[in-house]
């Protein structure tokens, strides 16, 4: 697909087809996240795929949006490997994360794959059921699957809603 079909094609799919993706597809997703930039090039972020049936239920009491989906990936990154701006020590693993987020997303989308990028959960159980320590933070899941039926985008502001030359 063309980049640009790509980025409109791009959708929050919230309903996924009771069949897991295929290794071939998650290997070819999971590429285009650590292909993603980090400041420094420090690579904080890690990936954990949960595909575990039970592990899977214990995650939807953790958060309402895993859509059913039989493949989750969590974004996480290590605060004491990610680059933390020198003036005022802000993290910027999160923002890492994020990218490494949006590429395996957008590369989902070209393999007509349906994903959602889901921040809205309980953290701390989160980490409690994935072994976690405190030098981690849960970025985001991203539940990835076959959409069920065709999806859109929401609607965006204007270019001059957002956009202001100076
Ligand atoms: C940082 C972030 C957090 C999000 N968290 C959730 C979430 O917890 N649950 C959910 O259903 N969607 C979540 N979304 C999806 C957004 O609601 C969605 O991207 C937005 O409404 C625009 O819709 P679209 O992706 O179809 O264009 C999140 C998206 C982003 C970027």
């Amino acid at each position: 697909m063309e980049y640009f079909d790509v980025i409109n094609k791009r959708y929050s799919c919230r309903e996924f087809l009771d069949k897991k993706i295929s290794r071939d597809e998650l290997n070819k997703v999971l590429e285009a996240g650590i292909i993603a930039p980090t400041a420094v090039n420090y690579q904080p972020e890690r990936i954990i795929v949960i595909e575990d049936s039970e592990l899977l239920t214990k995650l939807a009491l953790a958060t309402k949006y895993t859509f059913g989906a039989k493949t989750i990936l969590c974004v996480i990154h290590d605060t004491t490997e990610s680059w933390h701006r020198y003036r005022d020590n802000r993290d910027f693993g999160t923002f890492d994360s994020a990218i490494c987020v949006t590429h395996m997303a957008l590369a989902a989308t070209d393999l007509g794959l349906g994903t959602c990028i889901v921040c809205s959960m309980d953290e701390a159980k989160v980490k409690e059921l994935l072994n976690l320590d405190d030098r981690f933070i849960v970025d985001a899941l991203l539940p990835i699957g076959y959409p069920k039926n065709p999806g859109k985008h929401a609607k965006r502001k204007n270019l001059d809603e957002i956009v202001d030359y100076r």
